[in-house]
């Protein structure tokens, strides 16, 4: 089997480090490249992270390069408060050897799709403005991407807002950009993303394992989220970003529908991914009064502990 080839756009950021770290690990997978932007932290830090976490995986030379620092509107916003304010949590990392290429991820992107054989696929884990400028600037590019498979959005609940996904709230016109692209798009939205976690027990003893990888990962999966004023703190376990890369190699795994979606863009709905899951017409066909949303193949439901496994096998941590 030939590996799938694949351009990973993050902002390491906890959970983009654990999808960085399965990637690389997994023999199905094919990284040409990573392109990072600004969005859990600052776009230096995301690409220090993302340096540091590629020596960590023993990975060959793959090309990194830095994208936006901000959305193409808003200021860039942080997730510290999640990720803290280095971006990986309570993990240090030794600085890196490698460096990040001296070009845009932009251009990055639009070489490593040109020049490659077979159409790519795109693995969004993070605010989509890198995307976005890609296929504005470039918009043939399309021809040799095969899908954008991003982690983002929502059916149900937000994070960011109660309604709205970081990603997408991060930046809302990035996202409906790329929906609107002609891209066949996934989306591995909050539905699924909260559910695959690893058990407390395992994240904790490879705190103690006796390779670099595992003893990162216990790190990274044993990061707390700090839920209120009073300090206190929930243990999750998520695989998080990891999940949407654990898609790309175990989509049986998923239960999937291809769904009408629209990124809200105004009020307090701003960055919602809007999910049409009605069976029947309602009165906004029958009127004639519905507007085109974007239709994407939505992950609605997982086999968690499937994944849960897959990411740890495939790290040698099972
Ligand atoms: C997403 O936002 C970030 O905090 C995570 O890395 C993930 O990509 C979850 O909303
Ligand atoms: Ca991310």
């Amino acid at each position: 089997m030939t590996a799938l080839p694949v351009i990973l756009d993050v902002d390491t950021g906890v959970d983009d480090a654990l999808a960085i770290l399965f990637a690389v690990a997994h023999p199905g997978i094919d990284v040409l490249g990573i392109s990072c932007v600004a969005g859990n932290a600052s776009l230096e830090r995301v690409v220090e992270n993302t340096l540091r976490i590629l020596d960590v995986a023993g990975s060959p030379d793959i090309p990194v390069a830095a994208g936006a620092r901000r959305p193409l509107i808003e200021p860039a916003r942080s997730a510290s408060h999640v990720h803290g304010e280095g971006g990986l949590g309570t993990l240090r990392l030794p600085p890196s050897d490698r460096s990040a290429l001296p070009i845009s991820s932009i251009e990055l992107m639009h070489t490593l799709i040109s020049q490659s054989a077979v159409p790519v696929t795109l693995v969004a884990l993070a605010p989509q403005t890198n995307l976005a400028l890609l296929l504005r600037q470039y918009p043939d590019i399309a021809d040799n991407i095969e899908r954008i498979v991003f982690m983002g959005g929502s059916a149900s609940v937000g994070n960011a807002t109660a309604v709205a996904e970081f990603n997408v709230w991060h930046d809302p016109e990035a996202a409906a950009i790329v929906l609107d692209s002609g891209v066949p798009t996934f989306m591995y939205g909050l539905d699924v993303f909260n559910q695959v976690g690893v058990d407390e027990n395992v994240a904790s003893a490879l705190l103690e394992h006796d390779s670099a990888v595992g003893r990162t990962v216990g790190s990274l999966l044993t990061n707390r989220v700090v839920l209120g004023s009073d300090k206190s703190s929930e243990y999750t376990g998520l695989i998080g970003d990891a999940g949407a890369v654990c898609a790309l190699v175990d989509p049986d795994a998923l239960r999937t529908e291809l769904r009408p979606v629209r990124v809200e863009l105004g009020g307090y709905g701003r960055g919602q991914t809007l999910v049409d899951l009605r069976r029947w017409p309602g009165e906004d066909v029958v009127h004639g009064l519905a507007e085109e949303w974007e239709t994407v193949e939505i992950a609605l439901d997982v086999d968690a502990p499937r994944y849960a496994r897959l990411f740890l096998e495939t790290l040698g941590l099972a």
